[in-house]
């Protein structure tokens, strides 16, 4: 088993932090594809889709190739909206890690090392609708150092932090398919305190829930 260390962001890992970050979410195309896949409305449209050209046709193969084009045109159209929101994500609070995170007050970026190299990124920033309350992001851990407990090391990290700079709680949000992440928080304390569906057209349309934990800070704790 690997050794590793927690410390604070330095300029050099700028490069690995963003790459942890894009590799992590990158993993959820395949889990929201199926996801979209499940909902009964896309379900009756291939079905639909299937017989209406299987009944037309009456042969197995035009039914056959219209589906399979339709499944790759979702994969081709979900994997280039979520790498939409990746490049949103970098060109906003990880398009200066430095100076959103460690010279912001009341922000701070830590990254997880191994083997003398980053494995691990998480970040914390007050919420912008209540200021006693933290925000952790961009959680992430490399895939090969994973189930080491270093997203849980990372996680009370923060926790440690929130303590010692006066905050109340800390909050996050998952999404409907980082089962692994609601666990790994669940197993530190987090409390899942609302469950909402992304209240956007796409949204509704894909059933795209969000569930957001809460750790409370009790008083002297
Ligand atoms: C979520 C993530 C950070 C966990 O990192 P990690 O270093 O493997 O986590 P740890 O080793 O500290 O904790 C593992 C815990 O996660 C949970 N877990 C890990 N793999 C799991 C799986 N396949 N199924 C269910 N739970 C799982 C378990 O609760 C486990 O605890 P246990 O070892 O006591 O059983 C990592 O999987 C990751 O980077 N995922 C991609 C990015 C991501 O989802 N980030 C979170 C955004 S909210």
């Amino acid at each position: 088993m690997s050794d590793y260390n927690i410390r604070g962001y330095k300029d050099s890992d700028y490069e690995t932090a963003r790459e942890l970050f894009s590799a992590g979410m990158n993993e959820y195309v395949p889990p929201v594809c199926i996801h979209v896949l499940k909902q009964p409305w896309v379900l009756f449209v291939l079905t639909c889709m299937f017989l209406c050209l299987l009944v037309s046709s009456k042969s197995l193969i035009l039914p056959v190739l219209a589906v399979t084009l339709a499944l790759a045109l979702g994969r081709q159209l979900l994997g280039y909206c979520w790498s939409m929101y990746i490049d949103h994500c970098l060109k906003e609070d990880l398009r200066d890690i430095s100076k959103t995170y460690m010279q912001s007050e009341g922000s701070y970026f830590w990254v997880a090392e191994a083997d003398e190299i980053v494995v691990g990124t998480v970040a914390a920033k007050p919420s912008d609708e209540k200021r006693e309350e933290l925000v952790l992001k961009r959680m992430s851990v490399r895939k090969d150092f994973r189930g080491l407990g270093i997203g849980k090391a990372l996680s009370r990290e923060v926790l440690s932090f929130a303590r010692q700079n006066g905050y109340r709680s800390v909050i996050l949000n998952t999404l409907m398919v980082q089962h692994e992440a609601q666990r790994m928080y669940e197993s530190v304390g987090f409390k899942k305190y609302i469950e909402f569906v992304l209240p956007t057209v796409y949204g509704k349309l894909i059933n795209f829930t969000i569930s957001k934990y809460r750790y409370d800070i009790l008083p002297g704790s």
